[in-house]
């Protein structure tokens, strides 16, 4: 492949669209040290005042009325179960096309994960399914915002609400994604977000948060988080221990409060010119917007024709293409015991097997897209 190259795209040193941003992202970091250095000073390691001031932001930006910050996005997810009481006997229903923690959160809860199929030309939750996998032991349905691009969350609701089942949205991948100008987060009984490293809104190690406007299950998170405790002596419940970190919420509130709207306007931008720069390609399908929703894009996805080999080329060339990814959880070994086979769900199959994702975050420039752009067709051109 490599010969066929124009030389002056082959293996360029120059161009390199890979996770070097994480360090991009925190040049500013000695200011942030001087923050953390106040933590320290004031000995404010657990539960401390950033921890306040983060879970106040982040209420006002999923427009609800509690947040509570957790240990990660997973955290959030679990502990989200046990604040509803959900766990042995019960089932949970969900997408097989998400990240391992969301059907992690379900079985280590001790609940039963059932899986839907998501819609066509889509990531996502497909309603329609829902309804069929509905019996007296189901208790909760989780949308994923798979990609940072929100579900379709009216048919969703109405089905929990006729079911009486709560939905807890996974928004890990969707901080300020909004539905019908509704923010996610907001959407369901609870929203869970992860601060991980790679997500849009990241820290400098592990951190989530979740959120609710039901002042019990807010309360409730608050005391399982920090094992049970309503003073230092007394246990009303045995919990867990996944208070957010102070440290990392002092990171979380800085990239809040200073740069969350740049990386998300760029996100979205760039998202939006790849759209226009890879739509005459008939090898690549995207998915189609939807003027309901406003995407956030954690992740640029789409359809691929020889997706692998696309993927290899990309990465050669500079350009940290990715798979999210290449199992769906009904075949992984861990769903064994679940008794799925291939074939169950074809729209996610078909996404594990083609979908392909291209970085946009904030450090990526027109050029570089562009740039991006001419290799995809390049690929498709020679082949
Ligand atoms: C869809 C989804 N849900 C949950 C999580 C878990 O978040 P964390 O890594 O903060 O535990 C992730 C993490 O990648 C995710 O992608």
């Amino acid at each position: 492949m490599e010969n066929f190259y124009p030389s002056q795209y082959l293996n360029d040193s120059k161009f390199d669209i890979n996770h070097n941003y994480l360090k991009k992202q925190f040049e500013d970091y000695e200011e942030i040290f001087l923050l953390i250095e106040e933590v320290i000073k004031n000995t404010d390691y657990t539960l401390g005042k950033a921890v306040d001031d983060i879970e106040n932001l982040m209420s006002k930006e999923a427009n609800t009325e509690f947040a509570v910050g957790v240990g990660s996005g997973t955290d959030a997810l679990f502990l989200s179960l046990k604040a509803l009481g959900i766990g042995y006997g019960d089932e949970v229903i969900t997408t097989t096309y998400t990240f391992f923690a969301t059907v992690g959160a379900i079985a280590t809860a001790g609940a039963k994960p059932v899986f839907c199929d998501v819609l066509d030309n889509d990531y996502n939750l497909n309603p329609e399914e829902i309804i069929s996998k509905i019996n007296s032991r189901t208790k909760a349905i989780i949308p994923v915002h798979w990609a940072g691009r929100p579900c379709d969350m009216d048919s969703i609701n109405q089905i929990a609400s006729e079911y009486n089942l709560y939905v807890i949205e996974d928004a890990c991948h969707a901080l300020q994604g909004e539905y019908k100008g509704k923010r996610c987060g907001s959407l369901g009984d609870i929203g869970c977000f992860s601060f991980h490293p790679l997500k849009n809104l990241n820290v400098w190690g592990d951190g989530g948060m979740v959120t609710t406007n039901n002042e019990k299950i807010a309360n409730k998170l608050k005391l399982i988080r920090n094992h049970g405790l309503v003073d230092r002596n007394t246990c009303i419940e045995f919990g867990y221990n996944s208070r957010l970190d102070t440290i990392q919420a002092v990171v979380a509130r800085y990239v809040l409060s200073h740069k969350i709207e740049k990386i998300t306007e760029s996100r979205i931008q760039n998202s939006h010119l790849l759209d226009e720069l890879l739509k005459d390609i008939p090898q690549i399908r995207t998915v189609k917007r939807s003027t309901d929703l406003k995407e956030v894009f954690h992740l640029y996805m789409f359809i691929a024709n020889d997706r692998d080999g696309l993927s290899k080329f990309l990465n050669e060339n500079g350009v940290d293409a990715k798979v999210h990814y290449p199992i769906p959880m009904h075949l992984q070994p861990a769903a064994k015991h679940l008794n799925y086979n291939v074939g169950d769900f074809p729209i996610a199959e078909e996404l594990a097997l083609n979908s392909i994702s291209l970085p946009v975050h904030e450090f990526i420039s027109e050029v570089d897209l562009s740039h991006v752009s001419e290799l995809i067709h390049f690929y498709y051109k020679i082949k």
